[in-house]
């Protein structure tokens, strides 16, 4: 199946819903404040008019499988509730270069861009996706120039930036700044959240090990 305009739409309107209510709960720290507010500020300018309806064709990915655990129960909510529905018809995708250490990966994890320069609504200045990592894989070390907020909506992975890792559960904001090197391992659960990135966009990640 693809997926509909209207439901990219309102899952890409759940994200923005979210990032504008946490700026004006406050409670950001001012880094992810200012990244939320320029984001919002970018999708202002993104025409969500003419979707590219190319990209809103389901890719049938393996990860998918993986995702069948993410329960509507997962708390958040809204953000989930707008993508949950549609994980099978979303275009993943995994573009790295093969590893000889991980052979399978790209079968176990993918991401899904829904606004960005390869997605239904174009932008070169900012992007929307959802990122899914299958249970137990690490998401090995890697950076990219873009500025990255990720949202997450299920799974308690390990987060690693700049050297430190943590337990990140739902509900997170975890932000990358430009090229800084990062790595998520899921646990025994899959780990599903909602990125955008910013600035340098057409520039893709590259692994660092
Ligand atoms: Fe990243």
């Amino acid at each position: 199946m693809a997926l509909s305009p209207i439901a990219a739409l309102a899952a890409v309107d759940a994200v923005r819903q979210h990032f504008a209510q946490r700026l004006k709960a406050g409670k950001e720290s001012a880094d992810v404040a200012l990244e939320l507010d320029n984001i919002l500020t970018l999708l202002a300018g993104v025409d969500f008019a003419k979707p590219d309806k190319k990209h809103l064709q389901a890719s049938g990915h393996p990860v998918i499988r993986q995702l069948q655990q993410v329960g509507a129960s997962a708390e958040n909510d809204n953000v989930l509730a707008a993508f949950l529905p549609h994980l099978g018809d979303l275009p993943w995708r995994y573009s790295y270069e093969p590893r000889p250490d991980a052979p399978d990966i790209g079968e176990r994890m993918a991401w899904a861009e829904l606004v960005g320069p390869i997605a239904p609504f174009k932008s070169k200045k900012v992007c929307i996706g959802l990122t899914a990592i299958g249970a137990g894989l690490l998401y090995p070390a890697h950076n990219h120039p873009a500025v990255e907020t990720y949202l997450v909506l299920s799974g308690t992975a390990r987060w690693t930036a700049n050297g430190i890792t943590q337990a990140h559960p739902p509900g997170t904001l975890i932000l990358h700044p430009s090229n800084i090197t990062h790595a998520m391992e899921a646990t025994n659960e899959p780990l599903l959240a909602a990125y955008a990135w910013t600035g340098e966009v057409e520039t893709l990640s590259t692994y660092q090990e």
